[in-house]
């Protein structure tokens, strides 16, 4: 290589022929020279049929429709037709019907309740106004639409302190205010730097003075946003192809702008219970001895788990859908066996298919034409784990449940969940590694040969959804084949709606502090694009963790909505107990804490099911108008009552903490602080600062070996009164079948009710379908006085004060009970 270029550097013919070719590519590729086209004037509006406001610009057409109160359409093209290409993202919801439409000399308007349009007839440009006339959303005049050969795009103006969120999973800071981003899914290890990465949501969250708005632009090709970057007050996204077409979202808080993007594209499905447990990965545990080494390594360190992965080693010679039988005799005798100790099997799954005749899933997939191809009519190839191998055309449905009826292959041996690997596509050292990467627009390559109409698709088009559609096969082999279970999905890659489907991991990071430090922006804006159910490989993938940064991640990972220790082939031992008893004891101490937590935890992931919360939260998603939070990124809330601050740097035993406006408690110490204040606490090596917000009820279940193990019918309750009433409400039902969807579910509501001399805590009676067995709560009450009167009738079984957390410990027989009250006074006060 070296002495070619040498070569080239040398040698003026070279050069002059680069420069020839140059100028010829430039000649026929007239996108490189072409000025933007704008939209210009308008010209008229007309509504059509109650479906959309159609806009005739001079060089454009507009379509604008809404959905529901607040979310409006803007699809715009410079060609004669729209594009009949349909979104895979938007699903069926409230009717997507015509604005209502006004206009006046100068301005054309568009009503859609919480949110309008306003056209100026003069520029062409659209702005978003909110309900009480306030801009949400603004065109100067020479911004706007664009279109410029195949790319299409738009500008808007970016406020001076305007805070730019979601994005879904990139690295850097948590306000994307000044960086730009590419969206093209992408096999890429990365550390605190790389984009793009493996998921493409062409989404983000925009934070005016606390207010909030969505924007979803539903373009599969490769996009680009470039927010305040490039300009500092404009912002810009575009697409190198497809149709400009693209939804504003009213707030005005962030969580109202996710729980509407959320009913455009959905929310996560409520998973089973186990998947909130604790996960154990590595790249492989290679046979049958390994797993059950394992197993036993939890069962002897008494360390909590709910699931063990099998990488790639498990199948025969890297065959999708097959076990190898020498490393694996009994697939089945073993995962039943894992089993009997509350342990799950999830196995991985890659897209390419080993090119192999005589292979059934590859002689099928030829058979019956189910794998892409070039336009020329050959096979799209690509060098994966098995060497060459072809890729499902998963953008056709038949071929979605051609692999979704092979997972049968999977629940037959008892496999409970699916993790879909190297779904960007990828693969490695060959064309395909080109393609996954740097495909242009354009006729370069195509992945889907469908029959009919339109009859091949460009891979520009589809790359970004290839994996949305393979894991909506393995979805359908789920409901198909364990239709009474929830199904349990892994993804690595994704598009907006992937969430409907599958849970996604942040694919290959390193064991560094920096790599650890980066996961927690980048989770919580994957929370901010409604990706709720979100975990990095604890520990790290690639490299191997000192004990210290194991001891400091696996504090922090036990606060990953998944939570999943993994580390790549070659890589010493990373389980919980590799690093020293010292580490091994900080490790069981907080997945004990994440099992205590589940009542809570599982009560969070219910609401984010209906409401699209993210269960990871940035602060600004609690907390929208206080500006010290808007980049705030290394502590998160758990929910809306805990906060996290994890310790991301070696040799640490302290850090600072912001705490927002209101009452805090330091969940150990039990502790009040008063914000908003800065303040350095103790974070000695097996201690992550936790704190609870003031009014916060958090139930606890008993300790337990996997989730599943024991009912919660001994609750505990911590309760941290704060001046107004507060509450919180439990989501009980069976933990994993569908059950709860017939409405077999129960929810319990407990009360903090402060008063002038001290505080009542209301019990209140299961509500729902699904039998509750309560037997026992354990009632935690903080911030209280040690002579104070505990009083709770009947069920008062035992009671104390606890004299190095200030809280009353109270010791409740809720057997067969209604509901019960219990106070806590100081009468004297
Ligand atoms: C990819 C995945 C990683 C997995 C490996 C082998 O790198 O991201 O998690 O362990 O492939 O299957």
């Amino acid at each position: 290589m070296k002495t070619e270029k040498t070569r080239v550097k040398r040698s003026p013919v070279v050069w002059g022929l680069a420069i020839l070719l140059l100028a010829a590519t430039a000649a026929v590729n007239p996108d490189r020279v072409e000025e933007p086209k704008r939209p210009g004037a308008l010209v008229q509006a007309v509504e059509r049929d109650g479906l959309y406001v159609e806009l005739i610009f001079e060089r454009a057409t507009a379509r604008v429709s809404r959905r529901g109160d607040g979310m409006i359409r803007v699809r715009m093209t410079d060609r004669p037709e729209f594009s009949s290409f349909p979104s895979f993202s938007v699903i069926p919801g409230e009717p997507e019907i015509a604005p209502l439409l006004t206009e006046d000399s100068e301005k054309v308007i568009l009503e859609a309740g919480l949110l309008r349009a306003v056209v100026d007839k003069q520029t062409g440009t659209i702005n978003f106004l909110d309900d009480r006339g306030r801009p949400v959303l603004v065109e100067p005049p020479e911004a706007g639409a664009f279109f410029r050969g195949e790319e299409v795009g738009c500008v808007k103006e970016a406020l001076p302190r305007e805070h730019y969120y979601g994005f879904g999973e990139k690295t850097g800071p948590l306000d994307k205010r000044g960086e730009s981003m590419v969206m093209w899914t992408s096999d890429m290890p990365y550390n605190r730097k790389a984009d793009p990465l493996y998921q493409a949501h062409p989404f983000f969250m925009g934070l005016r003075q606390g207010r909030a708005y969505g924007l979803f632009f539903d373009n599969t090709f490769k996009s680009e946003f470039d927010m305040a970057k490039t300009r500092p007050d404009r912002f810009r996204f575009s697409a190198a192809g497809g149709e400009l077409d693209y939804w504003v979202i009213a707030g005005p808080s962030p969580a109202e702008v996710l729980e509407r993007y959320g009913r455009l594209v959905g929310t996560m499905p409520l998973p089973p219970l186990w998947g909130l447990g604790y996960h154990q990965c590595r790249w492989s545990y290679e046979n049958e001895r390994q797993v059950r080494n394992l197993r036993d390594g939890f069962l002897k360190h008494e360390i909590p788990v709910d699931a063990i992965y099998l990488d790639i080693h498990y199948m025969d010679g890297y065959r999708v859908f097959t076990f190898d039988n020498k490393r694996f005799p009994d697939p089945a005798g073993l995962i039943a066996e894992l089993k009997r100790d509350g342990i799950r099997t999830v196995v991985i799954v890659d897209p390419g298919v080993k090119v192999d005749p005589g292979y059934q899933v590859y002689d099928e997939g030829v058979a019956n034409n189910y794998f892409a191809r070039h336009k020329d009519g050959s096979f799209f190839m690509a060098r994966v784990w098995p060497g060459d191998a072809y890729f499902p055309d998963f953008y056709r449905p038949e071929v979605q449940s051609w692999w979704g009826d092979w997972h049968q292959f999977y629940f037959d041996q008892g496999v409970e969940g699916i993790w879909n690997d190297m779904n960007e596509p990828a693969g490695a050292g060959s064309s395909f590694k080109i393609a996954s990467y740097y495909i242009p627009t354009g006729p370069a390559d195509w992945l889907s040969m469908r029959h009919g109409d339109p009859p091949v698709i460009p891979h520009a088009r589809l790359h970004n959804l290839y994996a949305l559609f393979m894991n909506q096969g393995t979805w359908e082999g789920f409901t198909k084949h364990r239709p009474d279970q929830r199904p349990f999905i892994i993804t690595r890659s994704g598009f907006p709606g992937v969430q409907r489907t599958s849970l996604t991991w942040t694919g290959d990071n390193f064991a560094t502090w920096g790599s650890m430090r980066v996961s927690v922006p980048m989770l919580l804006n994957m929370g901010l694009t409604g990706l709720a159910f979100v975990g990095s490989d604890i520990g790290g993938f690639g490299l191997a963790p000192t004990p210290e940064l194991y001891a400091r991640w696996i504090e922090l990972g036990v606060f990953y909505p998944f939570a999943r220790t993994h580390t790549a082939n070659l890589m010493p031992p990373q389980e919980p107990w590799s690093f020293g008893k010292k580490v091994t004891d900080i490790a069981r101490k907080h997945i004990n804490l994440r099992y205590r937590l589940l009542p809570y935890t599982y009560a969070l992931f219910e609401e984010s099911t209906r409401t699209n919360a993210p269960v990871m939260r940035a602060l600004v998603f609690e907390f929208p108008d206080d500006e010290a939070v808007t980049n705030l990124d290394d502590q998160f809330m758990w929910g809306k009552w805990l906060m996290v601050a994890p310790v991301m740097r070696g040799g640490r035993t302290s850090r600072e903490v912001y705490f927002p406006a209101g009452t805090w408690f330091d969940v150990y110490a039990g502790t009040k602080i008063a914000g908003p204040v800065r303040l350095k606490v103790r974070a000695p090596l097996d201690r992550l600062p936790l704190f609870a917000r003031g009014g916060a009820i958090i139930p606890l279940a008993p300790e337990m070996r996997y989730s599943t193990e024991k009912p919660w019918d001994h609750l505990t309750l911590m309760v941290f009164p704060d001046k107004e009433p507060s509450s919180f409400t439990l989501y009980e039902d069976d933990k994993e079948t569908m059950a709860y969807a017939r409405g077999e579910f129960s929810r319990q509501k407990f009360e903090c009710l402060p008063g002038p001399d001290g505080v009542k805590v209301m019990i209140h009676a299961p509500e729902g379908n699904y039998p509750v067995e309560r037997k026992r709560i354990t009632l935690r009450v903080y911030g209280q006085d040690s002579g104070a009167k505990v009083e709770a009738g009947p069920a008062l079984l035992e009671k104390s004060y606890e004299l190095w957390t200030g809280a009353w410990v109270v010791e409740l027989n809720v057997e067969g009970r209604e509901s019960l009250e219990v106070t806590i006074s100081n009468p004297g006060k």
